[in-house]
């Protein structure tokens, strides 16, 4: 248990999930996904903050036995109401009859629904800016709404600084022994922080600086995020990567995202790629989007500067998976790209640069220019490509 002590009298006793092939049904978790949750051991009182998914309870208990032995959790923390991290509350009710539930009042309602627990002797509430007291460690609720549902809060230890940030930071990928940043090659895991923020916070960038302003001047010398490794050594990373997403500030670079059944909508793509790789740019990621999973697309459009669309008409639309595509980075309310868009059809006349065109402005997106081929590229193609190169260099940072 050593090494899943965070600080004195803190401990990590979440549980990896190594099993589910989609989260929340939709987003693909090759490398699993941990669900964190955390002892604090007060001298009077012992608080579990968030529990796990209803499938690992009887492991939470395990792991909670073998921090505390036969102590008894007084009090469970619940930051946050999505089912990853409520799952288990029955179970933690069965083994700790006398546990309080420390919430919100929106929160209460929600168990109320989710879980059949409604009676109110059971619920310490806490609103914004309130705390209770554990002995000598101190818990202080802060509301942070829509980080990621409306019911969200992060509760900090006052006397050790440690943020228990809820999902704000966290990231795919389960956990491989050791749980704390110093202890592990922390690359694989800030690259799905990306993809993590995009396909599951994105919609609230909003909420998400909402909640950086209130934490401005605390201090912070551990993250204990719900998902992922518990940041330590990089803090300012994990800040400064959720900061820059939250605010729709990308990194130099371009995503391709085409649909294609017989590749001539792709061979345009390419040849964008390559003027754009000749004008020096460094980072493109291509997804063809009958074979990139849509979490990994809507990742690198969210990441990156530049953003090129590719689609055939497809029974005078746009291609399924491109219209599918569109829809998440409308959901999300992408913002800030350089963006340009390829199209193609076979019979006249397309309705494709009116729905793009439809599409770039409810974005808010300026549309750069549209290369639109006729069955195959052509002549005509490579001066249309040369063309949205062009005018996509002139916007881009290399
Ligand atoms: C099921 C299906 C529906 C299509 N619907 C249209 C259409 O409504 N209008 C059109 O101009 N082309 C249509 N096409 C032709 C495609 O747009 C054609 O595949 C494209 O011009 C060539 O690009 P690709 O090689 O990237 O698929 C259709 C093709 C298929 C297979
Ligand atoms: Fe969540
Ligand atoms: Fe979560």
């Amino acid at each position: 248990m050593k090494i899943k002590e965070i600080c004195p009298s803190v401990w990590y006793v979440g549980v990896n999930d190594r099993r589910t092939a989609l989260f929340e049904g939709l987003w693909p978790i090759p490398g699993g996904v941990s669900y964190n949750s955390y002892i604090v051991e007060g001298s009077e009182s012992i608080a579990l903050i968030d529990s796990v998914h209803v499938a690992e309870g009887p492991e939470l208990l395990d792991n909670i036995s073998e921090v505390l032995g036969k102590g008894k959790v007084a009090w469970l923390v619940v930051n946050h109401m999505e089912p990853d991290h409520s799952g288990s509350i029955s179970t933690m009710l069965s083994a700790f009859p006398d546990l309080k539930i420390v919430c919100n009042r929106q929160a209460a309602g929600m168990i109320g629904g989710f879980y059949k627990i409604t009676d109110q002797e059971r619920f310490h509430i806490v609103c914004d800016g309130d705390t209770l007291s554990l002995g000598d460690k101190t818990l202080k609720f802060t509301m942070t709404p829509m980080v990621h549902w409306p019911e969200t809060m992060m509760t900090y230890l006052v006397e050790d600084k440690v943020l228990f940030s809820g999902d704000a930071f966290g990231t795919f990928g389960a956990l491989n022994g050791a749980v704390i940043d110093e202890e592990m090659v922390v690359e694989p895991y800030f690259e799905e922080m990306y993809r993590y923020y995009s396909n599951i916070v994105g919609k609230y960038g909003t909420a998400v600086q909402k909640a950086f302003s209130k934490l401005q001047s605390v201090e912070i010398s551990a993250i204990c995020s719900t998902h992922g490794p518990v940041w330590k050594r990089d803090i300012k990373r994990a800040l400064d990567i959720t900061d820059r997403l939250s605010r729709y500030e990308s990194e130099p670079g371009v995503t391709i995202v085409y649909g294609s059944m017989y590749g001539n909508t792709a061979r345009a793509a390419e040849a964008v790629a390559e003027g754009l790789a000749e004008g020096g740019v460094k980072t493109i990621k291509i997804h063809d989007a009958s074979v990139s999973p849509m979490s990994y697309m809507i990742s690198d459009a969210f990441r990156y500067e530049g953003l090129v669309v590719g689609s055939p008409t497809y029974s005078m639309t746009l291609f399924p998976p491109i219209n599918q595509f569109l829809e998440a980075l409308k959901t999300r309310e992408v913002r800030c790209k350089v963006f340009g868009a390829i199209g193609n059809h076979t019979w006249a006349p397309s309705p494709l640069p009116t729905l793009i065109n439809a599409w770039a402005e409810e974005m808010k997106l300026p549309l750069l220019g549209m290369v639109k081929v006729r069955q195959a590229p052509d002549e005509s193609t490579k001066e249309q490509v040369k063309e949205l190169v062009d005018n996509m260099l002139g916007q881009l940072r290399r």
